[in-house]
């Protein structure tokens, strides 16, 4: 298995409750190494390009304003297979529907407030890392 990197989002419901720490200990339970990190405000227009894909769904607009509702924190985690052991740990996207003792099962409100993003691919963890992280903010 290959070191990776993955992109991962704390969203607007998790930074309002407080749960950065307790998401953080989580991705480093599991072996992945958090190796670049900061809390940001989105902007709309931000927001917007990063959901790009899902622009023709029905949600497009809520997720948009949900994302810019409150800060969220953009991060870098590295490790074994990150971005399927990521995906792994967040469970899914509908917390209805994850597995126990997963980040969303345990903290996420509802499909939309969900408290984290994780890339599903490592092409698209490539993408979204350079949208948010220049080289000289990465210390692996
Ligand atoms: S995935 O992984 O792309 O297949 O997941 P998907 O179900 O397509 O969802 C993509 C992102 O949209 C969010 N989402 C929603 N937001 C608001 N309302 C509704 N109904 C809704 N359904 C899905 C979901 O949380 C995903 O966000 P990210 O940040 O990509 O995880």
């Amino acid at each position: 298995m290959a070191v990776e990197q993955t992109f991962s989002i704390i969203k607007p419901d998790a930074t309002r409750r407080n749960l950065t720490g307790k998401i953080n200990a989580k991705f480093e339970e599991a072996g992945l190494r958090i190796v670049a990190q900061k809390r940001v405000q989105l902007s709309k227009q931000q927001a917007e390009k990063f959901y790009e894909v899902h622009a023709a769904r029905p949600f497009y607009g809520d997720l948009v304003a949900f994302m810019t509702s409150g800060p969220v924190v953009v991060q870098i985690l590295e490790g074994e297979n990150a971005v399927a052991r990521n995906r792994e740990i967040m469970g899914a996207t509908n917390p209805a529907n994850a597995d126990a003792g997963t980040i969303r099962k345990e903290f996420a409100e509802s499909i939309e407030a969900n408290s984290v993003h994780g890339s599903d691919s490592l092409e698209n963890a490539k993408i979204e890392i350079a949208y948010f992280f220049a080289g000289t903010e990465i210390v692996g």
